[in-house]
């Protein structure tokens, strides 16, 4: 049985009073979430209040990205021990904004994989398609492409440790999200690609989908049999629709 997860991804968002809010907001209605575990990525320089705050609760939280390398000069990055001392739990990777606007490719995110697991925290590999791929029929060779570059380097037992996030690129961020169908269809697919490897930890890896999931429309995903819950943006900047699609969330 997998346990739903609820992941709010803030994107470069929020300011040291705004976080403040959302984070009392989502602490005071957490006893209202059944099943999900609830976590929450800032940008970085927030880590240290996130898990000051946080603490104490049942709440996780992880970063929105890491560098693979270890600490040295690499200006600008942040190396996974950092993110350990914070008590990141997760860290999410290959993020398509990263794919696409910082052009990461498929090589360098499974090498953030690996570290991200080394220094004990657990990856969200992203993947997902762009909508040119999905109108040429490319969809499945695309995301069967980024989960292989994982698989190539670190094989198929890190994903023991590891979560998915399946994130149609043309459902982020613009109001289109993906039918229950066409995201179950894709779930459904990656847990096929892991169970040529290994049947049983294929099984048991969390699967989230991401991509314009609203409180109005989380409950229908998350019904699907391969959907373990969400990784939120927008909408995981309101405490209280953040909270509804964490309630739709349920073993
Ligand atoms: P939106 O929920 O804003 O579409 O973003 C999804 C996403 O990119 C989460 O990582």
């Amino acid at each position: 049985m997998r346990q739903p997860l609820v992941v709010g991804n803030w994107k470069m968002n929020g300011s040291i009073a705004s976080i403040q809010s959302l984070l009392e907001g989502i602490k005071q209605a957490i006893p209202t979430v059944p099943s999900a575990e609830v976590g929450v990525c800032p940008p970085f320089v927030y880590l240290f209040q996130v898990s000051s705050s946080l603490g104490n609760t049942s709440i996780t939280w992880g970063a929105q990205n890491v560098s693979h390398e270890a600490p040295g000069a690499f200006t600008g990055e942040i190396a996974t021990g950092m993110l350990a001392d914070f008590r990141c739990k997760y860290v999410i990777i290959g993020h398509s904004e990263r794919r696409h606007i910082y052009g990461e490719t498929d090589d360098l995110i499974a090498k953030k994989w690996v570290a991200t697991q080394k220094a004990g925290m657990i990856p969200i590999l992203c993947v997902g398609e762009l909508l040119e791929e999905r109108e040429a029929n490319q969809t499945e060779q695309v995301v069967g492409r980024q989960l292989e570059a994982v698989l190539k380097l670190t094989g198929i037992g890190s994903f023991n440790k590891g979560v998915i996030a399946y994130e149609p690129v043309w459902a982020i961020g613009t109001g289109k999200t993906a039918s229950p169908q066409q995201a179950q269809e894709m779930h459904a697919f990656i847990r096929q690609q892991l169970a040529r490897y290994d049947a049983d930890i294929a099984q048991k890896v969390q699967i989230l989908y991401g991509g314009s999931v609203k409180g109005s429309n989380a409950a229908e995903l998350f019904a699907m049999p391969d959907i373990d819950g969400g990784l939120i943006g927008g909408a995981a900047l309101k405490a209280e629709e953040f909270i509804t699609i964490c309630q739709a969330a349920k073993s």
